[in-house]
């Protein structure tokens, strides 16, 4: 949520800023903006994506080799020019840029309108700047980072800033508490960014700041302390991030490059993880906390959005196959209800970012309890990776789609073995049930590319229905989360109402709204549930709705009834989901992209919520 970028060294920053901000709009989008030192700070923000920022600095003077840069997706202040970062102080002393909210702006705002401060933005940033205005004027003699040290020190709530100021034009100063920040380390030149997308072009080297630490760096080196001024030591860490999965390639968004990648994607989750030939699982990052896992007396998922419907589904997967009880919660529910935790339990989070401020809070939450914390995390070298004691990557590659797909299946395919993996290590699974849903995980990406070669026809299903207003998910079993996920999808690109539904359920509230305007998807592949879940469309067919069914390919009967059908190969009802939700996919992307949606960068939305 808001993207950050900064640089220091000896090229013109601007196109080094314009470029990570691309990389970053994933973040947010409804305003930008770029400060650039050369002599005196220049100053442009501008409402909308980075392209209209673009369009705006032409002819203006933006040269420079020191700056920073901003994407926002606003939390204080609707979106327009003057709330846009970066945010100058009130005597032109200090240019900040700022992710992350301060909670207590009210009470500084307050304090430093006494001191004759004034405001022009609604934005809580404008207070932050200005407070180290004040610092840095008020005390003789001290250097911008202490002001800045002394500003945070009174500041309550989440920050990633890049702050410049006008009387070091040699300094870029840096820092984090609770938003993320990484610093990318160069010859004689350093970059900021709140991930690693817009340093990956220039360096591999990168340091991940945590929480209080401050950089100040300089073209040709930086120092890292924490805000006490006490020295913190560095560690220097390698990108495994490949540059050519920040590109569309051939595809019109990323959304769909993301959902053509999953048989690729899904294999290198395998990788050097699951061997059917000899039906063996290895979890590499789990391999410590092994007894744990095995001894948990409960196993507590929690996440956010579509990391949380992936969490159901490991529940329903972990009980039926591992028999330990496991509960799913919402992180944002979950960190304030004051949930029971036992040092027995372990609780394991789920974020594709892994810098989901809710699912972090919640892990923090969860430690005080004693419980054995793991993670399950995409972003490598993101906060939660580095805040849980074990933990398993996904390794899907960058997702900038804002639309969670190759990440989800990723986090199912991971659950599918977590759970087959203590499943055999307890004993609670017969051998041949075990070796049978591996065998059919291991053909997972092949039958996902069979799906994928479905696309056109599922286009054809998405022209019927991109008009629709309101539409119907229903799903039993395993497919129950799948239901949920596949509305998600629709709602969040499309801003259709989409509601996912228990088929079961459906007697219970949502049959009323069933006309022959709303049309029902129902996933009813081959499985225990067909019978029920059959009776459950005759429902919804003598009540008039449309129905879309998802289903084993060669299915005659659900073929008569629905008014379309979409279908699957056969598989494991264990391993059916990761089938099952690539039509979903597909659907929601093709009715938005009739809608003329920004599939990529839907409204209000953000790829990372790294705020509450
Ligand atoms: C946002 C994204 C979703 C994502 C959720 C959780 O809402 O738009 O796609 O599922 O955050 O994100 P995480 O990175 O924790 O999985």
């Amino acid at each position: 949520m808001c993207g950050i970028v900064g640089y220091i060294g000896q090229k013109d920053a601007f196109p080094i800023l314009i470029n990570g901000l691309k990389r970053l709009e994933y973040r947010g989008y409804d305003s930008a903006g770029v400060a650039l030192f050369n002599g005196k700070i220049n100053l442009y923000k501008h409402k909308g994506k980075i392209k209209e920022l673009e369009e705006f600095v032409t002819e203006k003077n933006i040269s420079g080799s020191l700056g920073i840069g901003h994407t926002r997706w606003a939390t204080h202040g609707e979106p327009n020019d003057v709330n846009a970062h970066p945010h100058m102080s009130m005597n032109g002393i200090f240019t900040l840029v700022h992710n992350g909210i301060i909670e207590n702006y009210a009470k500084l705002k307050k304090d430093l309108i006494k001191q004759g401060y004034t405001f022009n933005s609604d934005t809580d940033t404008e207070i932050l700047v200005n407070l180290i205005e004040f610092f840095y004027t008020r005390e003789e003699k001290i250097d911008a980072e202490t002001a800045v040290r002394m500003a945070l020190s009174k500041v309550i709530g989440a920050y990633g800033i890049a702050v410049i100021c006008k009387d070091e034009p040699e300094t870029l100063i840096a820092a984090r508490k609770g938003s993320p920040l990484v610093i990318g380390i160069g010859v004689n030149e350093y970059f900021v960014a709140s991930d690693a997308a817009p340093i990956v072009e220039h360096t591999n080297s990168v340091v991940y700041l945590n929480d209080n630490d401050v950089a100040i760096i300089k073209k040709d080196r930086f120092t890292l302390k924490n805000i006490e001024n006490n020295p913190v030591s560095v560690t220097i860490e390698q990108l495994d991030l490949n540059i050519g999965e920040l590109d569309k390639g051939e595809f019109e968004h990323f959304m769909l490059k993301e959902i053509f990648e999953q048989p690729k994607t899904i294999e290198d989750t395998f990788r050097g993880r699951l061997q059917a030939e000899n039906s063996s699982i290895v979890l590499g990052g789990l391999l410590e906390v092994t007894p744990k896992l095995i001894n948990a007396n409960r196993i507590l998922i929690i996440g956010c959005g579509t990391s949380w419907h992936a969490g159901l589904i490991g529940e329903y997967l972990i009980e039926e196959y591992a028999r330990i009880p496991v509960e799913v919660e919402y992180a944002s529910e979950f960190r304030y209800r004051k949930p029971v935790i036992n040092k027995d339990d372990v609780v394991l989070a789920i974020s594709q970012s892994g810098e989901t401020a809710d699912t972090l809070a919640a892990v923090e939450m969860a430690k005080e309890s004693g419980a054995t914390i793991l993670g399950i995390c995409n972003v490598t070298g993101s906060t939660l990776s580095r805040v849980t004691e074990a933990g398993v990557y996904t390794h899907a590659g960058a997702e900038i789609g804002v639309a969670s797909t190759k990440a989800f299946s990723a986090q199912v395919t991971v659950l599918t073995m977590l759970a087959l993996k203590i499943a055999a290590m307890k004993g609670t699974i017969e051998n041949d049930e075990y070796s049978s849903i591996i065998s059919e995980l291991a053909l997972v990406p092949e039958k996902i590319k069979q799906i994928l070669n479905d696309n056109e026809s599922i286009k054809k299903v998405a022209e019927k229905y991109k008009d629709s207003v309101n539409a119907l998910y229903l799903g039993r079993g395993y497919l129950f989360p799948v239901a949920l996920e596949g509305a998600l999808k629709l709602k969040e690109i499309s801003y259709i109402h989409a509601e996912g539904y228990a088929a079961g359920e459906m007697k219970h509230g949502p049959i009323a709204l069933i006309d022959n305007n709303l049309p029902v998807v129902v996933v009813a592949p081959h499985d225990d549930y067909y019978e029920k879940i059959l009776s459950n469309i005759r429902e919804v067919k003598a009540r008039k709705g449309n129905v879309i069914t998802i289903v084993t390919e060669g299915d005659k009967a659900l073929k008569e009834l629905s008014d379309d059908v979409i279908q699957i190969p056969r598989s494991h009802p264990a391993v059916t989901p990761l089938l099952a939700v690539i039509p979903l996919q597909l659907l929601a992307y093709h009715i938005a992209v009739l809608r003329g949606c920004n599939v990529d960068q839907p409204r209000n939305l953000a790829k990372s919520v790294t705020v509450e």
